[in-house]
């Protein structure tokens, strides 16, 4: 048995959603420890497209659980949603479905507070109400799983806190208050629809682990958006690291035996923030275009900004990971460029930096210092085996390894599981 814990090393959609998919095929438990609807993982399975907001990517697979752990922020309207899209496609999921009761909840405030404090002061949220959702948890005000469903003590619960909100709601912004009987009817209907999920999935991971079944971890967002190491404060409001999952799931820190970084083989974000990489105008023009490369976000629907691979953002969230291997996805999508850049270093006027600046305002002095290599220039979208891809995509790959320390065990050339190539023995699988 290994459990690995598969983070994101950029600022999200790096692929996260399709290395989960894969390894869920031998796996039994899938968690997804923090976060909410501001995820969009994406799974391709002969050419079908699902997207996950907050059911584990593993569901796919008839014989796994997944877990929505008590660090996570759930929408309650949003979950169901995603459940009825799983009915739609025909993926059962009862009994195989566990909602944590420490999970807080997400309430219309949350979502209104979201658009309003982008108004003040914009981090490009998702505005489904994410942040407003954890500074209440953490100022002891919010309403949890728990809550939501002990229909005799719900609607004072919601009450008490909704008189906070509308304060802050109507005083601070001038905003119309909410309705508690509107809310609390709403709130209801769903909390009928959700108890039957909501399972002490704390213990349910315990026991998984003394059985030694395998257990997957599921990131969402990007190391870069992590409330404490990321960009701040152009990041999201939870720990996205892999530190983040015993906080978020309620397991010891000996339960995640092995950490997965999954990278892009270039750089996105969304959202606003400092991006050393960028591409200019000029080089964007050579990449395929956005709906071309997926690079549309899953949630929003915002087209992502696009950069150079940068190995030392890279290195730097390996480091903050205990990263033991990288997955680098849509190697494909770089097919079309005659020459690739990448950062292989930073410096601020003529001074190399060898630390990541922990403040934007340094961040975005950062001038990158670019290696360039030869692209490969073919499609590789279905290419079988590492050896089979051109040399210079090889050549490519073997520079990353080389500049941030970590070996890759998986390629990824296209959204479908079937265009993966494993490398080496740690996923122990043959290559497809
Ligand atoms: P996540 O949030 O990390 O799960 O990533 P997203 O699903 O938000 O974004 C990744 C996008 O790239 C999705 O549309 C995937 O289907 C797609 N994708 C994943 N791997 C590959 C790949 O190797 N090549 C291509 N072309 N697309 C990929
Ligand atoms: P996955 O799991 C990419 C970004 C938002 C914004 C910042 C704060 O699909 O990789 P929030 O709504 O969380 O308060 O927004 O974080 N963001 C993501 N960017 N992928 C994600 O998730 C993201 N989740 C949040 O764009 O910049
Ligand atoms: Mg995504």
């Amino acid at each position: 048995m290994t459990s690995v814990a598969v983070i994101g090393m950029q600022w999200g959609d790096e692929g996260k959603g399709k290395v989960v998919d894969l390894l869920s095929e031998s796996a039994v438990h899938i968690a997804r420890a923090q976060g909410g609807n501001n995820a969009g993982h994406t799974v391709v399975v002969s050419g079908k497209e699902y997207r996950f907001h907050l059911i584990p990517s593993g569901i796919l697979y008839p014989h796994t659980r997944c877990y929505i752990g008590g660090g996570t922020v759930i929408d309650p309207k949003s979950l169901i949603g995603e459940l009825d899209s799983l009915r739609h496609h025909g993926i059962s999921f009862e009994k195989r479905l566990f909602i944590s009761p420490y999970a807080h909840v997400i309430f219309p405030y949350h979502r209104i507070l979201d658009e309003l404090n982008e108004g003040v002061h914009s981090i490009g949220t998702t505005k489904r109400g994410i942040g407003p959702c954890y500074v209440d948890k953490v100022g002891r005000r919010g309403l949890r799983m728990a809550d939501l469903i002990a229909q005799d003590t719900f609607r004072d619960k919601l009450a008490k806190t909704l008189q906070w909100k509308n304060l802050e709601i109507e005083r601070l912004f001038g905003h119309k208050p909410l309705s508690l009987d509107e809310i609390s009817d709403e709130y209801a209907a769903y909390a009928e629809q959700l108890a039957p999920f909501v399972a002490p999935v704390e213990e349910m991971l315990f026991r998984a682990g003394r059985n030694n079944e395998k257990i997957l971890y599921e990131g969402a967002q990007g190391s870069l958006l992590d409330v404490t190491f990321g960009t701040y404060p152009f990041v999201t409001s939870s720990c996205t690291i892999a530190g983040g999952v015993c906080s978020g799931l309620g397991v010891g820190p000996s339960s995640i035996d092995r950490v997965v970084g999954v990278t892009k083989a270039y750089t996105t974000r969304v959202g606003n923030g400092p991006f050393v990489t960028e591409l200019s105008s000029a080089e964007l023009g050579l990449f395929p275009d956005h709906t071309a490369a997926r690079e549309i976000g899953v949630t929003t629907g915002r087209k992502r900004r696009i950069g150079w691979f940068d190995a030392p953002l890279v290195t730097h969230t390996i480091h903050l990971n205990g990263v033991d291997t990288l997955a680098i996805m849509k190697l494909d999508i770089l097919g079309d460029l005659d020459e690739i850049r990448i950062c292989v270093g930073y410096k601020i006027g003529k001074k190399q930096i060898h630390t990541f600046p922990a403040m934007i305002e340094n961040l975005a002095l950062v001038e990158p210092i670019y290696e360039t290599m030869p692209g490969w220039k073919c499609p590789i979208g279905s290419i079988q085996t590492f050896n089979d891809l051109p040399h210079a995509a090889r050549a490519y790959v073997r520079r990353i390894e080389e500049l941030c320390g970590v070996e890759v065990s998986l390629i990824s050339v296209g959204p479908g599981r079937e265009q993966t190539l494993w490398q080496g023995t740690f996923f122990e699988k043959e290559p497809v």
